[in-house]
């Protein structure tokens, strides 16, 4: 299984923010907002991570990044998304990296409190989402299922309720989504949409979709931010986090203190 965290995009609703900086690099409390998928992927064992970023902040990454896991057996690698395509582009971006391997991507300003770690490891083929109910279903891709709770409908912003239920940003597919998203044609927003995707491995009969324990955040507006932050803060969710995570950021810090030290 390898791992791919969707780190670039525009982040327009954050300006001006993310005039300075990548949303994904803004803190949610005390740290900075990659560490939570990237918690995601070493949590469930994953070693091999790609991370797309936006070319006008590569710099940003590599430096909190480019170095952090020296010490242990987690390889990052990096690729620069010239264009936010969508995000079925991942799995292009991606294609040598995966390499004909199982791949879990995550989107990079996602706050998921649930492990996947289960899921993940004992994911073998096809494809496995997951869903969670929220007020404003209308501004994702919603999922819609039938009595025996088994998913029959996924649309991109459907314009009509079809369901309070979406899939958020952790998606689980075999190595076969690479040749999927390269028939993707781009939608009327001009992006190569993950639900089409999602409706490929749906209509063979071969999506999972699962569903979300604890809170889901997409830290992409001011209040979603905000509130991202004094929720991890209030449920100490950093003290959840993989201690091989924890332990990096530690070394990182006092690293970073001992310069600062120096430097005076
Ligand atoms: P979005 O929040 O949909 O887009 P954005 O981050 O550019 O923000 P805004 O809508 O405010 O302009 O993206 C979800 C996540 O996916 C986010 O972490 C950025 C990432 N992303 C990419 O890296 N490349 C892309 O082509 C797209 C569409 C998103």
């Amino acid at each position: 299984m390898r791992g791919i965290i969707l780190a670039g995009g525009t982040a327009t609703r954050l300006f001006p923010l993310t005039a300075t900086t990548s949303k994904q690099l803004l803190p949610i409390y005390d740290r900075q907002m990659i560490f939570y998928p990237l918690n995601v992927l070493v949590k469930a064992g994953i070693k091999d991570i790609l991370i797309i970023i936006a070319p006008e902040h590569s710099g940003h990454f590599l430096n909190l990044l480019g170095s952090i896991f020296d010490k242990n057996d987690i390889r990052l690698e990096f690729k620069v998304q010239k264009i936010p395509r969508g995000l079925a582009d991942a799995f292009l971006i991606g294609e040598n990296f995966i390499d004909g391997d199982n791949v879990t991507m995550i989107l990079g300003d996602n706050i998921f409190e649930d492990d996947f770690s289960e899921a993940i490891k004992n994911f073998k083929s096809g494809g496995q989402v997951f869903a969670v109910k929220v007020p404003d279903p209308e501004r994702s891709g919603v999922v819609q299922f039938d009595d025996k709770m088994k998913a029959v409908k996924i649309v991109e912003k459907p314009k009509e309720w079809l369901s309070d239920y979406i899939i958020p940003g952790l998606y689980i597919y075999d190595s076969r989504v690479v040749d999927v998203a390269r028939q993707v044609k781009p939608s009327a927003r001009g992006e190569i949409e993950i639900t089409d995707l999602h409706n490929w491995y749906l209509e063979r009969g071969e999506l999972t979709v699962g569903l979300i324990k604890g809170k889901w955040l997409d830290a992409g507006t001011f209040d979603s931010l905000l509130e991202a932050g004094q929720y991890v803060k209030e449920k100490k969710l950093y003290e959840k986090f993989d201690p091989i995570i924890n332990q990096a950021i530690l070394e990182f810090n006092q690293e970073l203190k001992n310069l600062a030290k120096k430097k005076l």
